[in-house]
């Protein structure tokens, strides 16, 4: 799977021709394909038969071109010229998608010149197009190229998003992959699989026995419902840091399959539950691209690791449990043990590594697809620019985030009556703001955004970008952030 560059189309099984709204072929565009298509095009557009709209496309086949270079083309609308970003550009490109599987393409061209664009369009192919094969035993045919034809892109924009994509499908495959395939001791596997790759990562798994001794009671409390597990497991990245420079965290949920404990959830909410490591696998992902990317500074990729099973080792509602910083913690619903296993995370990471900010990334509340649904991710921060960076972030890569506030009176609700902090309150109803005040009372004074991305994280029907499954949303933001914040030149 490769995005690549060149002057000319060079035998491709369909040629991609964007345009826009009101717009005919440009004068480049009309080098490279035959007078015959040409005149076909424009007397589409003439005859408005094609309009350029958002999602109209219109297929050629069987072109006989004295170039012969492209066997079928496909003409795409961009939407009106004022209005393109990079989510239209998705979903013009989505509008391939069946064309691509029927023509059993293997090799696409874009033709056109704008590089933003052109760079999204082949992103969006590849988005698109990912294909979850990994327990058939017939494997399904891929694209394996998209070559954008003339457009000026650089060589590291382009190493960038192949990086980039090469995550994003990395890290669908191991939240789509199932609770017997990917459990804690194989999570942690994967972890060892980066850190091997990059000599720039320094690993450390603590395992049951680790946590034990260092008084991990939150994570283990979770971790005791399951014979594997629980692990932290921290990825420590420096190049080049600056003198003294405090590590930036990031910090996942990596729950391999959520019952909900004793507070079972009811069969329909527990079916993709395999889905509840989004969050530490969004942290592989981006740590994977470490090695190609090699961003300048100091980085922890923090992941808490468990099972929440039920059975006789499991904790009971009402249990008092003990985190890292020696909090007590009465848990009011076993189906809360996100926040539970982060608390220790959150607490271990701040006090061993003293980071600057810390981000924590999880599927942690279903009240997040009720407040924003599955397209917008939810932040919530103790750190107003840091906030902002991340949605500013998100928008320039069309992962979209959205502020929720953690309202003082909301975090004082995370008081326990007979214990010093409970998992779920006792009378504050927003759930996403609550998971979010018992993650702040952990990380004390260091700077905490929370991402929650129970919504994001797993689409349950085929969006531009995004086939039905895992998502790997987050990744790109991460990568946008960190050049933000922490690339220096
Ligand atoms: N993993 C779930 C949240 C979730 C729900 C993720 C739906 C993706 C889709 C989480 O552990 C959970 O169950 N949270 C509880 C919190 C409550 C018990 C305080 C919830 O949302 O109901
Ligand atoms: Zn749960
Ligand atoms: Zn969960």
């Amino acid at each position: 799977m490769r995005i690549t560059l060149s002057k000319q189309n060079s035998k491709t099984d369909i040629l991609i021709i964007p345009i826009k709204e009101g717009e005919n072929l440009s004068n480049q565009q009309k080098k490279q394909i035959s007078k015959q298509h040409i005149l076909e095009v424009e007397s589409l557009i003439e005859n408005k038969i094609f309009k350029g709209k958002t999602g109209e496309s219109f297929v050629f086949q069987n072109i006989k071109s004295s170039k012969k270079s492209y066997k079928s083309a496909i003409i795409i609308g961009l939407g009106d010229k004022k209005k393109i970003n990079v989510h239209s550009i998705k979903k013009s490109i989505a509008s391939i998608t069946n064309h691509q599987k029927k023509l059993k393409a293997d090799k696409i061209a874009i033709l056109h010149e704008n590089p933003k664009e052109a760079l999204w369009l082949a992103t969006g192919i590849f988005m698109n197009t990912y294909k979850f094969d990994k327990y058939i035993t017939k494997k399904i045919k891929k694209i394996s190229e998209v070559q954008i034809i003339n457009a000026e892109i650089s060589k590291e924009e382009i190493t960038k998003m192949n990086t980039l994509l090469e995550s994003i499908y990395y890290t669908r495959d191991l939240v789509n992959s199932t609770s017997n395939d990917i459990d804690p001791d194989t999570l942690v596997e994967e972890a060892k699989k980066i850190a091997k790759e990059n000599p720039l990562i320094k690993l450390t798994i603590l395992d049951r026995k680790k946590l034990e001794s260092l008084g991990c009671g939150a994570i283990l409390s979770i971790g005791q419902s399951s014979t594997k597990g629980p692990y932290m497991v921290i990825m420590e990245y420096k190049n080049e840091p600056k003198k003294d420079e405090k590590p930036l965290a990031i910090i996942g949920k990596g729950i391999t399959f959520d019952t909900g404990g004793l507070y079972l959830k009811p069969a329909m909410h527990m079916n993709d539950m395999k889905m509840d490591k989004a969050g530490a696998c969004t942290v592989l992902g981006l740590f994977k691209t470490f090695k190609n990317l090699k961003p300048k500074g100091h980085i922890l990729g923090v992941l808490a690791i468990a099972e929440n099973l039920i059975g006789k080792a499991a904790i009971r509602p009402g249990d008092i449990i003990k985190a890292y910083d020696g909090k007590t913690i009465e848990i009011l619903n076993t189906d809360g043990e996100g926040r539970i296993v982060l608390a220790d995370a959150i607490a271990y990471t701040k006090k061993n590594y003293n980071p600057s900010k810390m981000i924590s990334i999880a599927t942690l509340t279903g009240a997040a697809i009720v407040t924003l649904g599955y397209d917008i991710g939810v932040v919530l921060s103790t750190d107003e620019e840091l906030a902002k960076q991340i949605i500013e972030s998100g928008k320039e890569v069309d992962e979209p985030f959205w502020e929720l506030p953690l309202y003082e009176d909301y975090c004082e609700n995370v008081k326990g009556k007979i214990s010093d902090i409970t998992n779920s309150g006792y009378t504050v109803k927003a759930q996403t703001i609550m998971g979010a005040a018992f993650l702040k009372a952990f990380a004390g004074k260091t700077p905490l955004a929370h991402l929650d991305i129970a919504g994001t994280a797993w689409s349950n029907e085929n969006k531009p970008g995004y086939p039905a499954g895992a998502t790997a949303f987050g990744i790109m933001m991460f990568q946008k952030l960190l050049e933000k914040m922490v690339v220096r030149s």
